[in-house]
């Protein structure tokens, strides 16, 4: 990408005059004024002051494959193939699930051009400023196997931002949206390709907000979110890559044989609307009741007049009533 020397320059987040800019990139100070412009297209707010120039105020933690390779743990690295780490790519996910990915590929990248989310959304991907991250793993046992993996990933993403990061408060919101303050902090999409019923392959997609200025966003997003940086966590990106990846290839090796079991208690205790009256909405119906929790599958289990009724399938969506 034509811009990324300039973004690079400016990731320190002090100010930088357009001269200055134009000696460091070799080009005319109308070039930069042209690069600058740029960068608002990619999500990135420039502040420019007379006299003093330009910056990223708060600047920018760009992705660092050696920083992220650093903080992965030693159990986890000999299970990763490799570890793509791309500027801009159209989806993480789709980046893995094509003919080359193997076992063990790991992918993230600074931008998506079409991050892609449950039900068919679209997941806004503004650069530098979350983390896009994608797993793949491959199963000899199909599919069914696979119960609850995508409830086990949303455990341990709460897990880690507790455990490493000191981030309290996050919530799972049925099947795997992890709230905070009652707010989106992330997500998790799980897509398969291959044989459903034997050798078939999963990717893990992670997305979550890191420091998303509004701007960036615009009205891409149409319910309430929150990042890190709101919830007063200034965290640095390669060192929660690193972190999350050391948990997250390790719990995916040995999901077909410890399967969701070990993980139930860990998402009932972190439940977001337990209790509470909720509406339920599958492409068919709606359905209003008390949210009762999960099954030891990771159904949801919902008691809909004095009934426990379980639900499962990834076109549902979950909201209070
Ligand atoms: C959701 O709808 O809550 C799930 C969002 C998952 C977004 C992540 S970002 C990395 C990976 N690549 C994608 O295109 N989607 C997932």
């Amino acid at each position: 990408m034509a811009l990324s020397e300039l973004i690079k320059t400016l990731a320190d987040g002090e100010f930088h005059s357009g001269e200055s800019l134009g000696v460091a990139l070799g080009v005319s100070r109308a070039a930069v004024w042209k690069r600058l412009k740029g960068l608002s297209a990619l999500g990135i707010e420039v502040e420019s002051v007379k006299g003093r120039g330009y910056r990223l105020a708060g600047g920018l933690c760009l992705l660092n494959a050696q920083s992220i390779s650093a903080a992965i743990s030693p159990e986890a690295q000999p299970l990763i193939a490799n570890l793509f780490c791309l500027e801009e790519v159209d989806s993480t996910n789709q980046y893995l699930l094509l003919e080359h990915a193997r076992r063990g590929d790991v992918c993230l990248a600074e931008r998506q051009t079409a991050g892609r989310g449950r039900r068919g959304r679209a997941w806004a991907s503004p650069y530098g400023q979350n983390m896009y991250l994608s797993i793949r793993w491959q199963y000899e046992q199909g599919v069914a196997a696979l119960e609850g993996l995508s409830l086990a990933v949303g455990v341990i993403v709460s897990e880690v931002l507790e455990q490493d990061f000191g981030v309290t408060g996050t919530k799972l919101k049925w099947p795997n949206d992890l709230l905070m303050s009652g707010r989106k902090l992330g997500g998790v999409l799980i897509e398969v390709g291959g044989d459903l019923t034997g050798d078939c392959a999963v990717v893990v997609g992670l997305g979550l907000n890191v420091s998303m200025s509004q701007a960036s966003v615009g009205q891409a997003i149409n319910q309430p979110w929150i990042d890190l940086l709101q919830a007063g966590m200034a965290i640095d990106r390669n060192e929660l890559c690193g972190k999350m990846i050391s948990r997250l290839i390790p719990a995916l090796q040995s999901f077909p044989q410890l399967g969701f079991l070990p993980y139930h208690q860990r998402w009932m205790a972190r439940a977001a609307f337990l209790d509470q009256s909720v509406v339920l909405t599958t492409p068919a119906r709606s359905v209003s009741g008390v949210m009762r929790g999960i099954d030891r599958g990771g159904n949801l289990v919902v008691e809909v007049e004095n009934e426990l009724q379980v639900f499962s399938g990834g076109e549902i969506s979950l909201r209070l009533a």
